[in-house]
């Protein structure tokens, strides 16, 4: 049976995982020494054990708490290392686009993968940084809980906000045996930009648009708008990953979204896509646990 532990922020994907896999759940001591630096302990002897550690990245320094609890772990001699990492920090930077600049997206990739014998990680923003952990890892799909959360709310209706997010739309689409679209944009001006679905008409259906990340909510907001305007009956705002920085929620409630709803591989007001039990799945399947 594996041990579990955690490090802040991710209380809720590691409850549901514990629970999953009825595997024991340990407590992490943190301090915060003067100068700002972390100290993190495993409150529990792990030696000869399987260790599950799951540490999502945003805030993004929380890639030094994931760091600290991996190394934590085989330093204390832990059989095996996994790192769950719902939602991984450092990804837009994936290839050099000036020169002179870092690579972060593969170095960070590349020193977790130092720390640990597998990753878990939860919708990549793109499917090459899988390989730069240099050990075992999986992208692993929210389309599961993500078309259980929908099916709640009856939505009819899959979009995604452009042609590139159209594949998770239909996957998504197709759970639920709802329809799937991508939203076209077209400049009307300089200041204008017109949202609209590629084929469907959406008049009196209930839609949720849905994207791997709300950052700062203005691809949604903008999204969420025009189709309200366009006399959809419900509009849902869903990411699978919700940052929600600085006025995002505000944008997204004056756009008209009815709902917004987002994965608790980031933790917020909005987190009612519980994402665990995706995680529990693909450890059982590697064999490290065993699922309930
Ligand atoms: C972009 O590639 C992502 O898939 C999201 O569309 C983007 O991060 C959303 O950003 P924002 O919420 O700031 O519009």
């Amino acid at each position: 049976m594996p041990v579990v532990v955690h490090g802040p922020g991710s209380a809720s994907v590691a409850s549901t995982l514990a629970a999953d896999l009825d595997a024991q759940a340990c407590t992490v001591e943190w301090k915060e020494f003067p100068d700002g630096e972390s100290y993190a302990r495993i409150t529990r002897d792990v030696s000869g054990q399987d260790v599950v550690v799951v540490q999502s990245m945003y805030p993004a320094d929380r890639f030094t708490h994931l760091m600290m609890l991996l190394n934590a772990a085989r330093e204390n001699h832990a059989a095996s290392v996994t790192a769950v990492i719902p939602y991984l920090a450092y990804q837009r930077q994936d290839k050099l686009f000036l020169e002179g600049e870092a690579v972060s997206a593969r170095w960070v990739a590349q020193c977790i993968g130092t720390q640990c014998d597998r990753v878990l990680a939860l919708e990549l923003h793109k499917p090459v940084i899988r390989q730069w952990f240099g050990v075992d890892a999986l992208d692993l799909s929210a389309d599961e809980p993500v078309a259980a959360a929908l099916r709640q709310r009856d939505v009819d209706v899959v979009l995604a906000p452009d042609a590139g997010a159209r594949e998770r739309a239909e996957r998504v689409a197709r759970i639920l045996g709802a329809d799937h679209d991508f939203l076209e944009k077209t400049r009307l001006s300089g200041t204008e930009v017109r949202m609209k679905p590629k084929a469907l008409d959406v008049t009196g259906r209930r839609v949720a648009v849905l994207d791997d990340i709300i950052s700062t909510g203005g691809t949604m907001a903008k999204a969420i708008e025009q189709l309200k305007k366009g006399g959809c009956a419900a509009a849902y705002g869903v990411g699978v990953h919700g940052l929600f920085l600085g006025e995002a929620a505000a944008k997204l409630r004056a756009a008209g979204t009815d709902e917004i709803l987002a994965g608790d591989s980031v933790e917020s007001q909005y987190s009612q896509i519980h994402v665990g039990g995706v995680f529990a799945q693909a450890l059982a399947a590697t064999g490290v646990a065993k699922h309930q």
